[in-house]
Formats: structure tokens, C-alpha cells, sequence
């Protein structure tokens, strides 16, 4: 490539034109308009800084860097989620995105992130050459069918008087005492969890209640394609009969309504993968990368990053 390319970050205009620009692969069948409005009213797009290559003045190239906060082995990390990466069909193959992508690395350094992750659409190789490392990433089915054993849980639906911002500390806790104590954690500040409420403003949530009436477990979840999606679960300090109940209901759930089957980002672990027919997954695949030399990803970080929820995928 002759001429220079010049990376920044995005203004307004620009990141009106990224968006137009990446109707090719992210319409959702939307015409060109209304895709971009759809994009720049996404809670989830607007809260990324938006990253730009432009050649004689042309956005060619863009990708997104989502604020993304680990915890690594209980150590608070501020980090991104590299997203929408997209180069304009006439100008690929030229390292333009891997470009983008070092860039937006030295730029969110600089700004203090300490890692980044990524939820891979293509060929996972394209991003182990820039660093990033390959993540177990699962997608579980199961078929509907009703409860067969009465564990003495139910699912109860968050009533619309339970105001987001009051249940939050009570999700954030059960979140924290299963997934946050994971070797490598999606951090949820309360913030984030405010973010996540208008990220997904149509899915249902319920509570895991025991026999008592304790909330001991939530479950997140959306309808599409005839089947229920797990967006988000957690259950009191990670207890596996907790879990079984859990995901029994919601198996049970999908058949109340008629649904075919339930699906979702599940662990090929116990006891997922004894009630769910377990799978990598082909597309959001998840990678991480230190951005800190001192900062190692060791393997058991690595594994417990199966145990991500859907929701948190930017
Ligand atoms: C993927 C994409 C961003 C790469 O942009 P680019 O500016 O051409 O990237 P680079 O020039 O840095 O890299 C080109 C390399 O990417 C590879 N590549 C392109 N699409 C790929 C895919 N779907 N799977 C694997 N590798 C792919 C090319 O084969 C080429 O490899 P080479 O360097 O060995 O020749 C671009 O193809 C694109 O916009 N695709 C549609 C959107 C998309 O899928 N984004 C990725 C979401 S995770």
C-alpha cells in the first residue's frame, strides 16, 4: 500500500460511515438507513471508542474498543473488547485491520487497559497471529422437555416493581460467588451491570427460588428461533445442584411455551455437559491477549473463560 493510512479515532461522521460501511456482513437484513441508525442508537456500539483508518480521506477500515474489566486470579484489570473489526471489501488484504487492531492495542494501553478479548466471527488463526490466544468456547443445546423430578426450586419472573437498580446488588452478588471467583472473570462493576440492563432491554429475567423462597440463582433469557437463549445464569457460590436445578428449569421453561430448545454459552463441564449436548462454537469464539508483559494468561485462566456468559459478548 502506497498511500498512508490514517488511524484515529473516530468522529461522529466517521463512525456514521464505519457503520454504513459494514452493512455487508452486520445489516440483520436491515436496509442501509435504518442499519445505521440501529447502530448508532445500540447502547452496546455507543459505549465503545470507535477506531478509524481512513485512506485520502475515506473511512476504510474500523473496528470497535469496548471498556471490558477482568479479574485475573481475584486482581482487578482494566481491559477492552475488540469488536465489529471491518475493512471495506475493495481494500482487504493489505494488513489494514491487523494495523487497527495494533493501533487500538497502543492506544487502550496508553488509556491503562491490561488486557483485551476479542469474540472471533473468522478463521481463529487471523487473530493468533496478532497475539491472541484461543479459548475453549462452547454452545450447548438440549431438546425441551419437561421436569421430570421436583427438586423444590422454581424460577420465579422479576417482577416489574423489582427496579433494575435494586436488584442489581443481589444479582452482582450471586454472579460474584460463582462466575467472579473464576481464575479469569468478567469483572461487573455496578455499572456495567446498568449498562447490561439497557444493552438487553427485552430479555426476560427470573430468579432461582428455593423451597423457602431464597433467591439463590438467576437466569437471563431471551426467545428466538423457537428456542430459549441463555444469555446469562449464575447460582450461589458456583453449587453444582444449584446449577442442575437451574438449567432443568429452564429446559423445562422452554417446553411451558412451546419452545423447541434451549440454548447457550455453557461450560463442556459438569453439570452442563450432563444436560446439554455440548459443541465448540463456530462463531464468537473467545480470544485473549495481555496487553502488559507482566501480566501472564496462564492455563487455567484460559479454561475458565468457557464459563463467559453470552451476555457479556461485545
Ligand atoms: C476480516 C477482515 C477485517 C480482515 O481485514 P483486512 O484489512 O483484509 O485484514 P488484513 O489485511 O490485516 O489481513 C488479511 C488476512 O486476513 C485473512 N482473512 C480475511 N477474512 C478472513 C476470514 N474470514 N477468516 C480468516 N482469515 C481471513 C486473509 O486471508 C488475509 O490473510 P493473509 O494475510 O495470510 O493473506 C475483513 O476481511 C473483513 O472486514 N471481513 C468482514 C467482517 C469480519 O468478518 N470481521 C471479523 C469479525 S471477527
Amino acid at each position: 500500500m502506497t498511500e498512508f493510512l490514517d488511524i484515529h479515532l473516530a468522529s461522529d461522521a466517521e463512525r456514521c460511515r464505519a457503520h454504513e460501511n459494514c452493512h455487508d456482513v452486520w445489516s440483520l437484513g436491515l436496509p442501509l438507513a435504518e442499519h445505521v441508525a440501529r447502530r448508532e442508537d445500540s447502547a452496546l456500539h455507543r459505549r465503545a471508542r470507535w477506531i478509524v483508518g481512513c485512506l485520502n480521506g475515506q473511512v476504510v477500515a474500523a473496528l470497535a474498543s469496548h471498556p471490558l474489566r477482568v479479574k485475573l486470579h481475584g486482581r482487578s484489570l482494566p481491559g477492552i473488547g475488540i469488536a465489529s473489526v471491518h475493512t471495506l471489501n475493495a481494500f482487504r488484504g493489505q494488513g489494514i485491520a491487523q494495523r487497527l487492531i495494533r493501533w487500538a492495542e497502543s492506544y487502550e494501553q496508553l488509556q491503562g487497559a491490561r488486557f483485551s478479548a476479542l469474540f472471533c466471527d473468522i478463521e481463529p488463526r487471523y487473530y493468533a497471529r496478532l497475539g491472541y490466544i484461543l479459548c475453549p468456547s462452547h454452545i450447548g443445546t438440549a431438546a425441551a422437555a419437561p421436569c421430570e423430578v421436583d427438586s423444590g426450586f422454581s424460577l420465579r419472573v422479576v417482577g416489574a416493581n423489582e427496579v433494575y437498580g435494586h436488584r442489581i446488588p443481589r444479582l452482582a452478588e450471586i454472579y460474584d460467588s460463582d462466575h467472579g471467583r473464576r481464575a479469569l472473570a468478567i469483572e461487573r462493576t455496578a455499572d456495567y451491570w446498568e449498562h447490561l440492563a439497557e444493552r438487553k432491554p427485552t430479555a426476560e429475567n427470573f430468579w432461582l427460588n428455593s423451597e423457602g423462597g431464597d433467591e439463590c440463582g438467576y437466569l437471563c433469557a431471551r426467545t428466538a428461533d423457537r428456542g430459549l437463549v441463555i444469555e446469562d445464569h449464575a447460582v450461589r457460590d458456583g453449587a453444582p445442584t444449584l446449577r442442575t436445578a437451574l438449567l432443568r428449569l429452564a429446559i423445562d421453561l422452554a417446553h411451558e411455551r412451546g419452545l423447541s430448545q434451549v440454548m447457550g454459552w455453557l461450560p463442556a463441564e459438569p453439570p452442563a455437559e450432563e444436560l446439554f449436548t455440548l459443541s465448540p462454537r463456530k462463531t464468537e469464539i473467545t480470544m485473549v491477549k495481555s496487553l502488559d508483559m507482566a501480566i501472564t494468561l496462564d492455563d487455567e485462566a484460559i479454561r475458565s473463560t468457557d464459563w463467559w456468559q453470552e451476555i457479556d459478548h461485545v
